[in-house]
């Protein structure tokens, strides 16, 4: 697709990758409506090129109707990105179900309630396209994960269905699945994040693959690979694996201490 002159709608805008993707995408010329909780880094974010509309995706009346005042400010709308998203550490014990609800409140049901403020005109319309950023999380279960993890498959899940549903009523859907990128999502985790990149060359990626209309984007590439061969590992070796990962405190196990 052509970016330039788009109509773009980012969610999670405020910082991190949706903070840099608005940026790319407004650099590459195309008309932006940005979103998050945070009204001032919105428009310290938004540098008076963006419109900026606050939003708690966990309110589904809200989010229907902010998708109704970006098409009015954007004078429509041709790309939604679903990208706000939380991550944190999820112990087993002692179970905690709020933290868990909260991560599929904000990752599964915010998607949601985006997806109902945009594709009925998009589906009305013939013609759109819906972005997900979903993770390479999603695609195997990893200890300290089970609350993020199970979000985020659930989203490559949706994302997937939705592409069959949508694709011939002229909906475009693309997941975006990244590994680690530095934001303040990541800058709190004390383990280990192969492969660990700029949200900027994120963005720059997410653009690419939005004009080339690539149904997954999954980065970057070393971690791309690990984690589709990951998919192709038998369920007890992976068990051992992250059994092994877990007691060494790797990848959200148990907290490693400093030195
Ligand atoms: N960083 C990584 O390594 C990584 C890897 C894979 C996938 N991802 C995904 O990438 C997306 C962006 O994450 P990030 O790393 O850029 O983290 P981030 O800097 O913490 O950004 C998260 C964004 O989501 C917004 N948000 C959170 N809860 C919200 C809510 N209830 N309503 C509206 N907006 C909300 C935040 O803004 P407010 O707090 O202002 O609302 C912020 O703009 C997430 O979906 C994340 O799961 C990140």
């Amino acid at each position: 697709m052509e970016i330039a002159g788009a109509r773009i709608w980012v969610t999670g805008a405020s910082s991190g990758i949706g903070a840099a993707l608005a940026r790319e995408l407004a650099d590459r010329g195309a008309h932006l409506a940005v979103s998050a909780r945070s009204v001032d880094a919105l428009t310290e974010v938004a540098g008076g090129r963006m419109v900026v509309v606050p939003l708690d995706v966990t309110d589904r009346a809200a989010t229907v109707a902010a998708g109704g005042a970006v098409r009015e400010a954007l004078g429509g709308l041709d790309v939604a990105v679903l990208n706000a998203g939380t991550w944190s550490r999820f112990h087993v014990e002692p179970w905690d179900s709020s933290l868990f609800a909260e991560h599929l409140q904000v990752n599964v049901m915010g998607a949601v309630h985006t997806l109902e403020a945009v594709l009925p005109q998009m589906l009305a319309a013939g013609r759109g396209r819906v972005v997900g950023t979903a993770s390479v999380a999603g695609y195997r279960g990893l200890p300290g994960s089970e609350a993020y993890g199970a979000g985020k498959a659930a989203l490559l899940n949706l994302l997937e269905a939705l592409r069959g549903s949508v694709g011939p009523r002229g909906v475009v859907v693309q997941t975006v699945s990244p590994g680690f990128v530095r934001t303040p999502m990541t800058d709190r985790n004390r383990f280990p994040m192969p492969f660990l990149i700029e949200p900027e060359a994120a963005a720059r990626t997410i653009a690419d693959g939005i004009a080339r209309d690539k149904a997954e984007i999954v980065f970057p590439l070393p971690m791309a690979v690990s984690m589709k061969l990951a998919r192709l590992v038998p369920v007890r070796a992976w068990t051992a694996l992250t059994a092994a990962m877990a007691r060494r405190g790797l990848h959200g196990g148990p907290e490693r201490r400093a030195g």
